[in-house]
């Protein structure tokens, strides 16, 4: 019994170091969980592609977190302060052409740009460096040119949709081999030629409403 002011003493001392190490490093991570430099930069030229600090992004700025304040972006693992995530469609109205800057955001993973016919013109080749993309909307623009065949060699892509654009050419063979694809969308452009086999699990609606595409789930060729 002698020993127990000690421990009382022991137990308090303990507690006021713990918290001690929870209040220093808790302002830590907030630091650590604000946009990313690169990124946000990234972001400001893709605003100022679209019509800069007065347009439609106009919460994009810079003094202002990108990953907690800006409209229509997320941040999320497997680095903190990265940007995964960009979802803007209807009701935003952009116009002009993709900027290659989307290439620059490496940890992007989810890219919509949809149902904005005044966004028009290619897929920029930049769009090759998203090496980590999950899922492409782009359905429902005035996109033009072909289907660009480093798209099919993003072997994490989930869900495409390039569904009713105006875009021409084959459907890249590359698609046909992507272990994790399971929804397809290229419906109402001017496609044309023999559908990849390996995309024939996919509905008739996937692919109606194009120049001459051919082959199953559509008549054969
Ligand atoms: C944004 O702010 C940073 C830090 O104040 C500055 O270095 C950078 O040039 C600014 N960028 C733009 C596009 O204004
Ligand atoms: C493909 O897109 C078109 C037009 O956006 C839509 O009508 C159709 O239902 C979609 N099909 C599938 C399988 O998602």
């Amino acid at each position: 019994m002698k020993t127990t002011p000690n421990k009382f003493l022991l137990l308090h001392l303990t507690l006021l170091f713990l918290s001690s190490i929870y209040f220093s490093t808790s302002n830590a991570d907030d630091v650590e969980f604000s946009c990313n430099a690169n990124d946000k930069a990234t972001l400001l030229k893709i605003r100022d592609h679209f019509g800069g600090p007065n347009g439609r992004l106009s919460d994009w700025d810079n003094g202002t977190d990108c990953c907690s304040d800006w409209s229509f972006v997320g941040c999320g693992k497997p680095l903190p302060g990265r940007i995964t995530v960009v979802t803007i469609s209807r009701g935003w109205g952009l116009s002009g052409t993709l900027p290659a800057e989307f290439g620059d955001l490496p940890y992007l993973n989810f890219l919509s740009l949809a149902e904005m016919p005044k966004v028009t013109g290619p897929i920029p080749n930049s769009f090759s460096k998203l090496q980590r993309l999950q899922k492409l909307d782009l359905g429902s623009n005035s996109l033009s040119g072909s289907i660009p065949t480093f798209l099919g060699q993003l072997k994490g892509l989930q869900e495409f949709d390039l569904s009713n654009n105006k875009l021409t050419g084959v459907i890249p063979a590359s698609f046909g081999s992507l272990p994790s694809l399971s929804q397809f969308n290229v419906s109402f452009n001017q496609l044309c030629g023999a559908i990849p086999t390996g995309l024939s699990k996919f509905a008739k609606s996937s692919f109606d409403h194009n120049k001459c595409l051919c082959g199953a789930p559509l008549a054969a060729c």
